[in-house]
């Protein structure tokens, strides 16, 4: 039976940081996960998905403010979900996800990630977000184009009733701000 545990980014062992790079080298194979990728994934909660003593999955989920349907909301942003190659479809990454899941119920308004993998995560309960994506950046507002479609969303009991096909911004940072 995997075991899954949560740790916080300043607890992670150098060992497990070394491990999570692997993770991460493999299974985004031409260097699409950058450093930029694992600063977007560092100060919040990773889940670590382990068996037979090794980790075979990982997700993260940080705090941002995303601006939903006209609502600010206290957001859990998932981040680096990954399962080493040779071990997907063994239910690791689902194990992650759930767990994530529980983690924004108990503490956010709202879960959101970006992906291109959209059945992983819509299988698990995640929903896509129909209206146009935008980054907010001080009191400028600018339209995230190459991102509507991708971004979907977890609600909890907190989170307000969402007309989906409206607008959706996110705070901005560094690198790609989905
Ligand atoms: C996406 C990923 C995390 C899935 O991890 P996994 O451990 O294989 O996931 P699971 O074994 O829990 O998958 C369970 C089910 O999800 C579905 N599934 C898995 N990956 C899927 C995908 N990419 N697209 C659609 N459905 C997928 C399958 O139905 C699978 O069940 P089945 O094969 O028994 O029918 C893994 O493929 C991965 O690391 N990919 C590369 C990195 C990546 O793209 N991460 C997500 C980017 S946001």
């Amino acid at each position: 039976m995997p075991v899954v545990r949560r740790v916080h980014s300043a607890e992670l062992t150098p060992g497990e940081i070394e491990v999570l790079r692997g993770l991460f080298a493999a299974a985004w194979p031409r260097g699409q996960f950058d450093e930029v990728a694992w600063q977007h994934a560092q100060g919040g909660i990773h889940v670590l998905v382990e068996d037979d003593g090794e980790i075979r999955a990982h997700a993260a989920v940080v705090e941002r403010d995303i601006e939903a349907a006209g609502h600010l909301l206290d957001t859990g942003y998932v981040e680096a979900v990954a399962t080493w190659p040779e071990h997907e479809r063994k239910g690791y990454g689902s194990a992650a996800m759930r767990e994530i899941d529980r983690i924004v119920d108990e503490r956010y308004e709202l879960g959101a990630l970006a992906t291109g993998e959209h059945a992983f995560y819509e299988r698990l309960g995640w929903r896509r977000w129909q209206g146009p994506t935008f980054v907010r950046q001080l009191d400028d507002l600018t339209r995230t184009p190459d991102e509507d479609g991708s971004i979907l969303i977890w609600t909890t009991e907190r989170t307000p009733p969402l007309d989906l096909a409206a607008e959706i911004i996110c705070d901005w940072r560094v690198g790609p701000v989905w």
